[in-house]
């Protein structure tokens, strides 16, 4: 079954919440090529989240078989260190360090590493620089519109140089010209990197821009999937 580029593959994969009461995930097979830009769309608390925290080895209290980079994610025994190397995470509302500057926010992940601040710095300026935030560098996220942190938030994303961008509605606190720049950023970071990238939306505009979208309806892929000949 499993595909000689499939940087991710999901079997059967089951969570529920409350000892079964809620059962956010029922039953999800899918396979992500490396390389692919996908979209995963549906209702609200049809699992979406719940997916993208798995996949993000934040949760590993789920049933079924998830495999990432060939590690098997359950059974994962460092995972902070899994994460840090492997995944780039976007969220909604950015998450950016308030009392940090932009230039400083990116280089948080970098920690983990045993580069120089010197290597820290010139790797934070060139992500800023490749979001469009040369001139916005010694900002702090107050001085920053909303765009503008969530491209932070992107370049942040990128600092560790991971497999895989995971983004949970990344521009659902956005206006339309916000969204569209974020879009655009995304799709320039897929094909410069030719990086594995999973990105929730309710926006049709942001899936359409993927190659695929997985619709999710009651915590299961619904039969019918869309190729976006993106
Ligand atoms: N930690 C939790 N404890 C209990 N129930 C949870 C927990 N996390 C999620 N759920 C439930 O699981 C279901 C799926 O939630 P999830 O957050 O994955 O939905 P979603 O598709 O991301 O929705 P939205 O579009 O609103 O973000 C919902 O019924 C939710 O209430
Ligand atoms: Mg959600």
């Amino acid at each position: 079954m499993s595909s000689k580029n499939a940087l991710i593959e999901v079997r059967n994969l089951r969570r529920s919440f409350d000892y079964g009461a809620v059962q956010a995930l029922r039953g999800i097979s899918f396979t992500v090529e490396q390389g692919e830009f996908v979209s995963i769309m549906g209702p609200s608390g049809s699992g979406k989240t719940t997916l993208l925290n798995i996949l993000g080895a934040l949760d590993s209290e789920f049933e079924g078989a998830v495999t990432i980079d060939s590690v098997e994610m359950r059974h994962l025994a460092e995972p902070e260190r899994f994460r840090s190397r492997t995944i780039g995470f976007v969220f909604q509302s950015f998450h950016l360090l308030p009392a940090l500057t932009a230039l400083e926010n990116v280089q948080m992940p970098m920690f983990e590493r045993k580069w120089r601040a010197s290597e820290r710095r010139t790797r934070a300026a060139a992500l800023l620089g490749s979001v469009g935030l040369e001139h916005r560098m010694d900002h702090r996220p107050s001085k920053l519109s909303g765009g503008e942190r969530q491209r932070v938030a992107i370049a942040r994303s990128l600092a560790n140089e991971p497999k895989l961008l995971l983004a949970d509605e990344p521009t659902g606190n956005l206006d339309s010209s916000d969204a569209l720049k974020i879009l655009e950023v995304l799709g320039a970071i897929h094909q410069q990197r030719n990086m594995t990238m999973i990105v929730v939306t309710h926006d049709c505009d942001v899936a359409a821009a993927t190659n695929r979208t997985l619709r999710v309806r009651d915590g299961q892929l619904v039969e019918k999937q869309i190729s976006n000949g993106a």
